[in-house]
């Protein structure tokens, strides 16, 4: 739960503002955003990584109203598409303090990028990089970049999120020398500047030992590149990934701190890490909040679903909820709370223990909700996505509305 949640007879409190007031207000489903928990998540990261060396990952959530929290507090932002580099933009976001992701970027993402004058580019293959040199120089800039590589690690995670093996789409191979070569490729580039070297070994994590073998690999790495080129990369880049509990029996995640120290014993004091979290800064701080519409023996129709929460569906991901709009007295028992949409798999939650006589109109909250669940949202079976609302100090404000039936209706031509 969000740090700033709290019961006071039953009914669920979040930044001072109770659950039964916001639904009044913004209406089900509708995700509920601790603004000082992400606040106070972003200032544990970048007390473990100073100087801007914190990218939060925007893919995990983003809106403009989170730049203004994330600028002011200091991090820097990692984006993959040229959408999420508008929103960075519209939220205020100084471009060098912004690093391009993406194993596909477009030629007009690419330009865009280097027209507005963007921080770094992370290189992903060699047609970008000759890409990328090309509008440089017709733009006139020295682009800064850096060259994201294959560590070569299989992360313990579920198969979709691990990114750091030789089979990933993702990077440049060490193993098979195109990492050196895109090194050598980017040195000789007189409109690219080569400023560090990224890796990303995938996402929900819980290994701290998983992310030491990647810096291994890569301070190895770097150690070649200076062998083969005579320079020293003063930055490594190693992405994201940490994990989150999502259970209450689930083992605590490791704290941003651990990671820096684990880090720091293998990264020579010359060379600064940067780390990418976006889930264990998110995830933690938001609950989406759904009206209960029927039920019918173990199941609990909720009036959200897949739609708004792939990931059940997608990665098999577990959750927990809870009743929070009133103290449910009645013998618990086990239900599965599902979504409006039409299809079996359609689960947002199995096996739950609720109060036995929970019923329509009563409010559930499912925890842990701030990573990939309002960014991965979509629109199937035409249904509008829910907005985000932000709330602090006895305050709530909307930093994503609700699409409506005629947003979705104007895409019709
Ligand atoms: N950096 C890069 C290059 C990434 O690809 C990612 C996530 C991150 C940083 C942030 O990772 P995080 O700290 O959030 O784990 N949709 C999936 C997760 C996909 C992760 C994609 N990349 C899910 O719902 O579990």
């Amino acid at each position: 739960w969000p740090r700033t949640a709290s019961r006071a007879g039953g009914e669920l409190r979040i930044g001072g503002v109770g659950v039964g007031d916001l639904v009044a207000r913004f209406g089900t489903p509708v995700y509920v955003l601790d603004e000082d928990d992400f606040r106070s998540r972003c200032a544990e990261w970048t007390a473990a990584f100073p100087d801007g060396d914190v990218h939060y990952g925007g893919k995990a959530f983003l809106a403009p109203a989170l730049v203004g929290w994330l600028r002011e507090l200091g991090l820097s932002l990692d984006v993959c598409s040229g959408g999420e580099m508008a929103v960075a933009r519209l939220g205020g976001m100084p471009p060098e303090r912004v690093v391009f992701h993406g194993n596909n970027k477009s030629v007009a993402e690419l330009r865009d990028a280097v027209e507005w004058g963007i921080g770094c580019v992370v290189v992903d293959s060699f047609t970008e990089l000759d890409r990328l040199s090309d509008l440089a120089r017709a733009a006139g800039v020295r682009q800064r970049v850096m060259i994201r590589v294959k560590p070569g690690v299989d992360a313990d995670t579920h198969a979709a999120l691990a990114t750091g093996g030789e089979n990933t789409k993702f990077g440049l191979s060490i193993a098979s020398g195109e990492a050196i070569e895109a090194v050598g490729r980017v040195l000789a580039a007189p409109s690219l500047e080569l400023v560090g070297l990224h890796s990303h070994i995938g996402s929900q994590i819980f290994d701290l030992g998983s992310f030491a073998t990647a810096a291994e690999r890569m301070v190895a790495f770097l150690k070649e590149v200076e062998a083969a080129h005579g320079v020293a990369v003063g930055r490594l880049d190693l992405g994201g990934g940490l994990g989150v509990r999502y259970l209450p029996g689930e083992q605590a995640a490791p704290r941003p701190a651990e990671l820096a120290d684990v880090l720091r014993a293998v990264v020579p004091a010359d060379v600064r890490p940067a780390v990418e979290p976006g889930r264990s800064i998110a995830a933690p701080t938001t609950v989406a909040i759904y009206e209960v519409g029927t039920v019918k023996g173990r199941y609990l129709s909720v009036d959200g679903g897949m739609s708004d929460n792939p990931r059940p569906a997608t990665y098999g991901a577990a959750y927990t909820a809870s009743l929070v709009s009133r103290t449910g007295d009645a013998a618990p028992r086990s239900f599965t709370i599902v979504g409006k949409h039409c299809e079996s798999g359609d689960i947002l939650v199995h096996d739950v223990e609720l109060p036995g006589d929970i019923q329509a109109g009563d409010l559930v909250a499912i925890p842990c909700s701030g990573a990939y669940q309002r960014s991965a949202a979509g629109n199937y079976n035409q249904v509008p996505r829910p907005p985000v609302v932000a709330v602090r100090d006895g305050e709530a404000r909307v930093v994503v509305r609700r699409e409506t039936q005629e947003d979705l209706l104007r895409l019709f031509v």
